[in-house]
């Protein structure tokens, strides 16, 4: 009998492993060369960053330290304040600390742009963002962000951490799903 085919042969590889590893090594030397003599804090989105961190963290050599904040954003994004809800909070504070956050990919910006003024408030040293992926077509609220993987087109992506309703996070590239309504 003949097997069905595996589901993920209808997506379209965007970017290969090697090409992405490739990216966080030189994202890691650029933030080697912005903090040198410094101690680092990054702060990892779940559940989409863990790859991207995993890689990252891997790459930098600096002393570096991890925390993990989960957010849900009330129907992806479909309040106009972009109010996302916290579901795991920082275990640690950043008073005082050089904080990155680590997002797996910018698409409307109201996620990060309300977990952005909220860890403002905590008053780190300093605070920036790093993103793998940036879709600019859909930003809905300007943010900046200080460093960015790749600028991709505005399609549904999924893998190295990316998920559609839970599923392909293990895949090693970024990948499209077709037909996919945002
Ligand atoms: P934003 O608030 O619209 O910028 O949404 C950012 C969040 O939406 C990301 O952290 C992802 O979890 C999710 N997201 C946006 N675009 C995609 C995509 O193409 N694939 C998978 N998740 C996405
Ligand atoms: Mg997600």
């Amino acid at each position: 009998m003949a097997r069905s085919r595996p589901k993920t042969q209808k997506l379209k590889v965007l970017l290969r492993h090697a090409h992405i590893r490739r990216r966080v090594r030189q994202i890691a030397r650029q933030i080697e060369r912005d903090y040198r003599g410094e101690s680092l804090h990054l702060v990892c989105i779940l559940k989409g960053a863990c790859i991207f961190l995993a890689d990252l963290l891997r790459e930098l050599r600096l002393p570096v330290s991890v925390d993990f904040i989960a957010v849900s954003s009330y129907g992806k994004g479909s309040l106009p304040s972009g109010e996302v809800r916290i579901t795991k909070d920082l275990d640690q504070s950043i008073e005082d600390l050089h904080v990155i956050i680590v997002e797996d990919i910018l698409d409307t910006g109201l996620t990060l742009n309300y977990l952005y003024r909220i860890l403002q408030s905590r008053k780190p040293r300093s605070l920036k963002i790093a993103a793998l992926l940036d879709k600019p077509a859909r930003r809905v609220k300007e943010i900046a962000v200080d460093y960015v993987g790749f600028q991709i087109p505005d399609q549904f992506v999924v893998g190295y951490g990316l998920d559609y309703a839970e599923r392909y996070r293990n895949l090693p590239d970024v990948c499209v799903v077709p037909a996919v309504n945002q």
